[in-house]
């Protein structure tokens, strides 16, 4: 039996439990544990900032035991956020992990360079779909409509503050996500794009 609950985002042990999850869920949907020198690096790229900057759009999927088997985080601004983390979540990353700092030509040196140069979503997604997510559940979380539920959760949320659309990136090996994404009405958020969904809220 599984619940959905806000994230409690202060407390360091579920953080590191999500940073967890971040990574064990990373290659794809898959276990990225041995891709990555630093283990920290990935969740800093793709979790920290919402949960330091966006709290209240922080869920977690909890076991009878009440410990995370899964997150969905977001935004309602990918502009706004995107201002906010060069001024709040990129600078101390900058500083600790400098430009060359990991071993060239190695997944922790690709999100090095992302840490120093975020991408910017294109004005035409973010025009339509203002607000984005990171949906990550263990396998032990996984179906049954837990999927469903968490994004069904955030959406209310997104509701509750007026957004009305919504995008993601999703990599375009992870068969199972994108079909998730489509099953629930997911279409490409550019006609182009092959790897970037949006919906409308
Ligand atoms: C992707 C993920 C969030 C989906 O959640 P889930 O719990 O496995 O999916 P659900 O059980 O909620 O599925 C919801 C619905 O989508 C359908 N569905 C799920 N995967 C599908 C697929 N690959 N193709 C078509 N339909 C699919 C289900 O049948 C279900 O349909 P229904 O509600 O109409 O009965 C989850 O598997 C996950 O976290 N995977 C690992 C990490 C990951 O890949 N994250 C996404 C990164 S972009």
């Amino acid at each position: 039996m599984t619940t959905i609950r806000s994230a409690r985002t202060t407390d360091a042990d579920e953080v590191a439990r999500l940073y967890d999850i971040c990574v064990r869920t990373g290659a794809a949907g898959g276990d990225a544990t041995d891709l990555y020198a630093n283990p920290r690096l990935l969740p800093e790229v793709y979790l920290g900032a919402y949960l330091a900057l966006e709290p209240g759009l922080a869920f977690v999927l909890a076991d009878d035991d009440d410990r995370p088997v899964g997150y969905v985080v977001g935004t309602t601004d990918t502009r706004a956020f995107a201002e906010r983390c060069e001024r709040e979540w990129w600078p101390a990353l900058r500083e600790q992990h400098p430009l060359g700092s990991a071993e060239q030509g190695t997944p922790d040196a690709k999100l090095v360079e992302l840490i120093h140069t975020p991408g910017l979503m294109p004005d035409a997604v973010v025009d339509r779909f203002p607000a984005h997510l990171h949906v990550d559940l263990l396998p032990e979380g996984q179906g049954g409509g837990n999927g469903r539920r968490m994004l069904e959760t955030l959406f209310d949320a997104l509701r509750a503050r007026g957004v009305s659309g919504l995008h993601l990136g999703v990599d375009t090996t992870n068969t199972r996500a994108v079909g998730f994404y489509e099953h629930l009405g997911f279409r490409p958020a550019l006609p182009d794009s092959d790897w970037l969904y949006g919906i409308d809220l």
